[in-house]
């Protein structure tokens, strides 16, 4: 089986804005930033769980909505001199559709 999921087309996730999808390993945030590139994160910050995925994204990160710690959608890093990560995954975009690995 692939561990592509498909989640939606690329206009369907608004510029500097996020899209959250139900798995069963959890909430996964796929953003989508100024520059149409996108990124998926664990719809948790790795501060205190708050949901990314309502954060302000400017270049690649995102402030969290919670606390506003940045954290940086490539890596899943939080900026210094905060620290904690939190969990990445592989995005691609086939034909203008977002497509997500559970597995990476
Ligand atoms: S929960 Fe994200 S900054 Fe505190």
């Amino acid at each position: 089986m692939s561990p592509w999921l498909r989640v939606c087309p690329l206009d369907d996730i608004p510029r500097l804005g996020a899209r959250v999808v139900h798995t069963e390993i959890g909430d996964i945030a796929v953003f989508r930033n100024a520059e149409d590139e996108v990124f998926a994160l664990a719809d948790r910050c790795p501060h205190r769980g708050g949901p990314l995925s309502q954060g302000i994204v400017f270049d690649r990160r995102v402030a969290c909505p919670l606390h506003g710690r940045t954290i940086h959608l490539e890596s899943g890093e939080a900026q210094a001199p905060d620290d904690g990560c939190t969990r990445k995954y592989r995005v691609r975009i086939e034909k203008g559709v977002v497509h997500l690995n559970l597995q990476s």
